[in-house]
This record gives C-alpha cells, sequence and structure tokens, in this order.
C-alpha cells in the first residue's frame, strides 16, 4: 500500500490528506476541521471521522497527536483538554472511523516526516527537530532513529513555567510581543538545548517555520539551524509514515 492516510492532530485545527510513502508527498488536497471546543474524546473522535469521510477513506491512518503517546495512550495534556489524560487515541478513533488507527506524538511524527524525507534525511548525528505552534514539541534523532516522546518545550524556564510560556507561537499571540522579541527568547532556547544535548542539527517545524527567513538571522548556536523542508505537512506526512511502520 502506497497511500495512507495521515492526520494531524492540532489545537486548533485537525489536518488530513492522503501521502504517497514512496515520494513523502501529498496525493491531492488537504483537508482541515476546526479543533473541537472543548476537545474531549468524544468530540474529536467525530472531527477525526469527518475527516476519513471526507476521504472516503478505508485503511489504516496515522495520527499526529499533541501529547505524550505510549502504546497508543495520551500520558499529557499540556495543549489538550485533560479530560484525554489516560484515554487510549487509537481505540476512540478507530471506534468511530472504523479504520486502524495509529498514533504517535505530533512532533515526532514530523520528525519522521523530515528524516524520511525532508532536511533531516541521510543526516547520522544528533538531529532535534522542534515545532512551533500552540505549544513547543520536540523530535530527537540520533543515527536517523528516533528517542521518542521528548518533551523539550516543557523545559523549566522562568516562574517555574515552561519553556513554551515563553517562546512558543502561543506565548508570542498571549502575550503580544513581536516576532522580533519572540526570536530573542526562541534564540535563548535553542542556546539552552545546545548546552542539554550538543545536537549536530536543529530543524524548526510547524506554523512558525514558514516565516523562517524573517528571523533566521537573530538564531545564532553554534549547531546550524534549517526550517523544516516539508513545513506545515510534515505532521500529516510523517503520522502516515508512522502508520507504515506500525503494520511492518
Ligand atoms: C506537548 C507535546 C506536543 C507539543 C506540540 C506540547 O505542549 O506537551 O506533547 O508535541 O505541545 O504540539
Amino acid at each position: 500500500m502506497h497511500h495512507i492516510l495521515g492526520i494531524d492532530v492540532g489545537a486548533s485545527g485537525i489536518k488530513g490528506a492522503l501521502v504517497n510513502l514512496k515520494t513523502g508527498m501529498l496525493v491531492g488536497e488537504r483537508f482541515r476541521v476546526p479543533t473541537p471546543n472543548p476537545a474531549t474524546p468524544e468530540a474529536m473522535a467525530l472531527a477525526f471521522k469527518e475527516i476519513t469521510t471526507f476521504f472516503n477513506y478505508k485503511g489504516v491512518v496515522g495520527c499526529g497527536f499533541p501529547a505524550i503517546v505510549k502504546n497508543g495512550v495520551a500520558c499529557s495534556a499540556a495543549n489538550i483538554d485533560p479530560s484525554w489524560l489516560g484515554v487510549n487515541i487509537e481505540q476512540v478513533f478507530s471506534e468511530v472511523s472504523g479504520d486502524p488507527v495509529y498514533a504517535t506524538n505530533d512532533a515526532d511524527a514530523a520528525g519522521y516526516a523530515e528524516m524520511a524525507f525532508g532536511v533531516g534525511k541521510g543526516n547520522k548525528g544528533l538531529v532535534l527537530l522542534i515545532t512551533i505552534g500552540t505549544g513547543l514539541g520536540t523530535a530527537l534523532f540520533y543515527n536517523e532513529v528516533l528517542i521518542p516522546n521528548t518533551e523539550f518545550g516543557h523545559v523549566i524556564w522562568k516562574n517555574h513555567k515552561p519553556a513554551e510560556a515563553y517562546c512558543s507561537s502561543g506565548a508570542r499571540e498571549r502575550q503580544k510581543i513581536g516576532r522580533k522579541e519572540w526570536a530573542r527568547r526562541f534564540n535563548q532556547y535553542l542556546h539552552h538545548m545546545e548546552r542539554l544535548l550538543s545536537p549536530d542539527l536543529f530543524i524548526l517545524g510547524g506554523g512558525e517555520s514558514k516565516l523562517f527567513e524573517n528571523y533566521k538571522h537573530i538564531l545564532d548556536p553554534v549547531a546550524p539551524v534549517v526550517p523544516a523542508k516539508l513545513l506545515n505537512n510534515a505532521g500529516i506526512i510523517g503520522a502516515a509514515v508512522y502508520a507504515a511502520e506500525r503494520m511492518k
């Protein structure tokens, strides 16, 4: 099977597309539904089904989910409804859609995509991908192998708050700071990550990575910093890559 439906669950939207696993490209259009509010498992499952129905899809679905995901179960709820804690994401989504669903952390999914088809391809060193959105998600690879569920967006920062409360897009919007000030903050965060992990490459993903050209001159850790090649589609593509892996 070369085409798998990948679905990226986010705090503001749930996006899906068919992914060609040979090329890593989307097949046809993306379809997005707004994340329901409150984003309870029941409400999200209906939104998920809207996507599988839109594509008239029957088959295995890959799902990137914004939480720690262990054996299909949501083990944290930083930017999602707390009612998800301890819930089996795969079960909830597959019961409603009728399709087998494989779920992984959303940043890990974006990482799979970048390592398979994007700027991380062939990189044998330590690669840290950071998705910048409502939260800060991270995916860490060494020799192209993922160390799953890293949560470096939650390193304790100022005032005992997680780093994502200081330099995610969500924080930028909430605190109404300009992009220059945001980039200065994010640069401090990159330096901190460098002190802890000494990566060989930083890859920036998520919505903010689309504007990379505007702020790249402010970022100056030792390791190179590059925007994700697949930009906002990395989560969808990586979810499909993950599902294909689970089927092996
Ligand atoms: C969550 C992560 C997630 C990231 C990006 C964080 O708040 O803890 O699991 O990957 O947001 O969605």
